[in-house]
């Protein structure tokens, strides 16, 4: 066995022991997201991104911010199954909540981009998002508009201050901050015992026990973090529906969309999906890729059916629910933006 099977051999052994808070599986989200060598934090760069987040100018007709189908002032997205964007068009997939996506090592939901930067890059100019024509035209809008070329030579200095590069920078550099560290879970990971109710106790107990920790684990119960067993642009995919054929497949059209098959034309991507992040996942109805179901509890209920096999019961699905809760945890304060006048 190589050392890296025989280590996640022995964690998944402590799985089954009481001894959660000595989980390395989960963990509290770390206060710092990894941030590239070729992209540093900086607050200038950072309010900058904060205001062309806000701003409906990088978008075709002037009518979308990314705010709009991302709202950080509730918990990240826009409640839709799925959204309208800039041109009217809607797109097939459910916008996901930013908030902690800096601690993921691949984008989208088949995991087609391999930095925030690229999903942004490609966002821009997306048909069913921003709408914009092309790179050029989302630079020259930039141009046009008082004030954004100084702020741009402010926060990147000499070289290219404005380009469509440092577009998708200063807008990657603002949602590295959308993190919500503090949550009951990450206090009770910590070592407070009672910063989660009996029954969340229970909820997480047999969130292991049923099965959903062996793709939902680590950091944002997604999967491996960057650093650790994967690196910048690897993915953790799972098959969804792993079970399939089921009621549910067809009642919620699960298998309508295979996935990563449409990135990689591979067989064995056919209905591969990353594993997506749980935290705040309370607050993020509808769910799954297509948005089509509308509760917690139905959502947990259908991972029994679709990715278990099995049938969880009414009281499993509370105590999940009750667990699934206290990973929400406490969200940076947002106001809106001062924007350029012209
Ligand atoms: C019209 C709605 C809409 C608008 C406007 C929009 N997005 Fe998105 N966003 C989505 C959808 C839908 C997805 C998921 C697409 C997929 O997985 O195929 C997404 C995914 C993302 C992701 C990847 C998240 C993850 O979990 O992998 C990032 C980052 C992102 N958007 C940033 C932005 C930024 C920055 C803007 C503004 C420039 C923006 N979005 C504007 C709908 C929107
Ligand atoms: C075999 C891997 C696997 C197992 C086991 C699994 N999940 Fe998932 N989970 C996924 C994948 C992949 C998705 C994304 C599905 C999609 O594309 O819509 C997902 C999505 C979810 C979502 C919706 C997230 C959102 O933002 O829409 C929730 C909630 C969830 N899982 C909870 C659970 C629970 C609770 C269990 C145990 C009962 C569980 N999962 C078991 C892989 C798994």
């Amino acid at each position: 066995m190589s050392r890296l099977l025989t280590i996640v051999a022995s964690s998944l052994m402590l799985f089954s022991t009481a001894a959660h808070a000595a989980f390395e599986p989960f963990q509290p989200l770390p206060a710092m997201p990894p941030i590239p060598s070729d992209n540093p934090q900086t607050s200038a760069k950072i309010e900058l991104g904060k205001q062309l987040y806000f701003d409906k100018r990088l978008s075709a007709t002037y009518t979308v911010s990314c705010n709009g189908c991302h709202n950080v002032m509730s918990a990240g997205d826009d409640g839709k199954a799925v959204s309208r964007g800039a041109l009217g068009l809607k797109g097939t997939r459910s916008a996901p909540t930013l908030y902690n996506v800096a601690y993921q090592t691949v984008y989208f939901w088949d995991g087609r981009a391999a930095s925030i930067e690229d999903a942004i890059k490609e966002h821009l100019v997306s048909p069913t998002e921003m709408g914009m024509k092309d790179k050029r035209a989302v630079v020259e809008r930039l141009w046009n508009t008082a004030d954004y070329p100084q702020r741009f030579a402010d926060a990147f200095g000499k070289g290219v201050p404005l380009s469509y590069e440092t577009i998708a920078q200063a807008l990657a550099s603002y949602i590295r901050t959308l993190r919500t560290p503090d949550s009951d879970f990450d206090r009770y990971l910590r070592g407070d015992k009672n910063a989660i109710s009996k029954q969340a106790k229970r909820g997480f107990d047999e969130f292991i026990e049923v099965g959903c920790a062996s793709c939902h684990f680590w950091v944002n119960l997604s999967g491996p973090v960057p650093g650790l067993a994967f690196q910048m642009g690897e993915g953790f995919y799972e098959l969804f529906p792993n079970y399939p054929g089921t009621k549910d497949e067809a009642r919620y059209q699960l298998a309508d969309d295979i996935g990563r098959y449409y990135v990689t034309k591979d067989e064995t991507d056919r209905r591969m999906w990353r594993v997506p992040v749980l935290r705040n996942v309370a607050l993020t109805a509808p769910y799954f890729h297509n948005g089509q179901v509308k509760t917690l509890e139905e959502a947990i209920r259908v991972m029994g059916t679709t990715q278990l096999g099995k049938t969880l019961s009414r009281e499993q699905l509370a105590d999940i629910a009750a667990f699934l809760h206290t990973v929400s945890g406490r969200f940076p304060e947002q106001r809106f933006p001062k924007l350029p006048s012209n």
